[in-house]
């Protein structure tokens, strides 16, 4: 399945089309860590032809633009959520809409899956409003057959202002692979004490939660190791033991067979040697209630898809940074990153974020390259050019180097 719109344009046209601008490193860290302040097509462009890193990141996680027509703005050092209010400093503006959108994020996508390694994933965070489109794009770029899931997300608590329609409290995150042999850490969730109530109710003498499941299940083996008697006892008509009979036996002499009160054996399972329930595609990760930057994501939820999808020394890149919440999520992890921003509040936010990271055994202080489109001097003939300004504003640490060329 396609979309089909006008002046929609071939994957070549897109690469084609886009300007060769250098980039170009203000700073002097040797790190292999990237921070570009740039047109995001411009920097995955750059990426491919002159940092040789097509097919070698690991995992995407990308926040853009949901087309909400909305201009997002900081003041007072507080970011308003949603704020079309003059007041403040713009951060960005969401003003694309439509199949200019689609086709604004189309061509991202494009350069993305060029990036994208063979184990890699691409997680896509959009609203419920564009989102359904945007999958008809991804399945058309990755193919349907590496569409994972579908990811609810909780965003908020219920809202209760008066509207002819259900209160909007999720979003939605597309999650595609490159490749069946993806990067997959199996999360886990942690089970709360309702959990364990109510899943683990029963106890044994030593006062333990457990619970018991059947030791058989439907289809008949003919004269297989798991159509023998165990005990002296048939699986019942139509079923076979779950194991052979030699691991029913060492279950047995465990102590984790549990007889009911028909003489069927069931299986233990003790709560306390659970590691965790099995995450499910609905996750709760409420945003923060005091953004420091516009939409800024819960950085738990980046986290989470971190650990998950990529491994030490992975490169993980999102190219709509905004306050570099995956930035930060993947420098604590030990991760390789790269972040790109066009916005100069979202460069001063992602130097603050990660300064703020504290050094310590496991998490290596922040470093990294700081790289700019050349055509910012070029074209403006400037000294510095906008993101080192800027950066000479934030932190003087940064060690800028305001001899290299113009
Ligand atoms: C929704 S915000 C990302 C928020 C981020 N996930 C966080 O947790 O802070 C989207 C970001 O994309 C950036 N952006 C939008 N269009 C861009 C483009 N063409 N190139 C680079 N950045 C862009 C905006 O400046 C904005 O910071």
């Amino acid at each position: 399945m396609q979309l089909y719109y006008p002046n929609k344009k071939t994957e070549q046209e897109i690469f084609d089309n886009i300007p060769n601008i250098e980039l170009e490193q203000i700073n002097s860290s040797e790190n292999l860590n990237l921070l570009i302040h740039s047109n995001n097509l411009v920097a995955l462009k750059q990426l491919i032809t002159k940092h040789n890193l097509a097919g070698k990141i690991d995992l995407i996680y990308i926040d853009p633009p949901f087309a909400t027509n909305n201009t997002f703005t900081i003041s007072e050092g507080r970011a308003s959520t949603i704020s079309s209010s003059s007041n403040g400093t713009v951060a960005y503006k969401d003003t694309l809409k439509g199949l200019d959108f689609i086709e604004f994020l189309r061509e991202r996508i494009v350069l993305l899956k060029m990036l994208l390694s063979d184990k890699g994933s691409i997680y896509l965070h959009i609203d419920y409003k564009i989102g359904h489109y945007v999958k008809i794009v991804m399945d058309e770029i990755f193919g349907i057959e590496n569409f994972r899931n579908d990811i609810t997300r909780i965003k908020c608590n219920p809202k209760n202002f008066s509207r002819k329609g259900y209160g909007n409290i999720k979003d939605l995150i597309l999650f595609y692979s490159k490749s069946d042999n993806l990067i997959w850490n199996e999360p886990k969730t942690i089970y709360t004490e309702q959990d364990k109530l109510k899943l683990f109710p029963k106890k044994d003498k030593d006062g333990r939660h457990y619970t018991s499941i059947p030791l058989h299940a439907p289809g008949e083996t003919k004269n297989g190791k798991t159509s023998q008697p165990f005990k002296g006892i048939l699986p019942p008509k139509g079923r076979h033991w779950r194991s052979n009979i030699e691991v029913l036996e060492q279950l047995d002499e465990a102590g984790l067979i549990e007889w009911s009160d028909k003489g069927n054996p069931r299986k233990i399972i003790y709560f306390d040697q659970q590691e965790g329930k099995r995450m499910q595609d609905i996750w709760e990760f409420k945003d923060p209630q005091y953004p420091v930057y516009p939409t800024e994501k819960n950085s738990d939820l980046l986290d989470n898809i971190i650990k998950t999808s990529s491994n030490e020394n992975s490169i993980v890149l999102d190219c709509f940074a905004g306050s570099g919440t995956t930035l930060k999520a993947a420098q604590t992890n030990g991760r390789r990153w790269i972040g790109i921003d066009q916005s100069d509040e979202a460069i001063r936010a992602i130097a603050k974020k990660l300064d703020a990271i504290k050094g310590d055994l496991f998490i290596s202080k922040t470093d990294y390259q700081l790289l700019t489109e050349k055509k910012h001097r070029v074209q403006h003939g400037l000294v510095k050019s906008r993101a080192e300004v800027l950066l000479n504003s934030i932190d003087s640490k940064k060690n800028i180097s305001t001899s290299k060329k113009h």
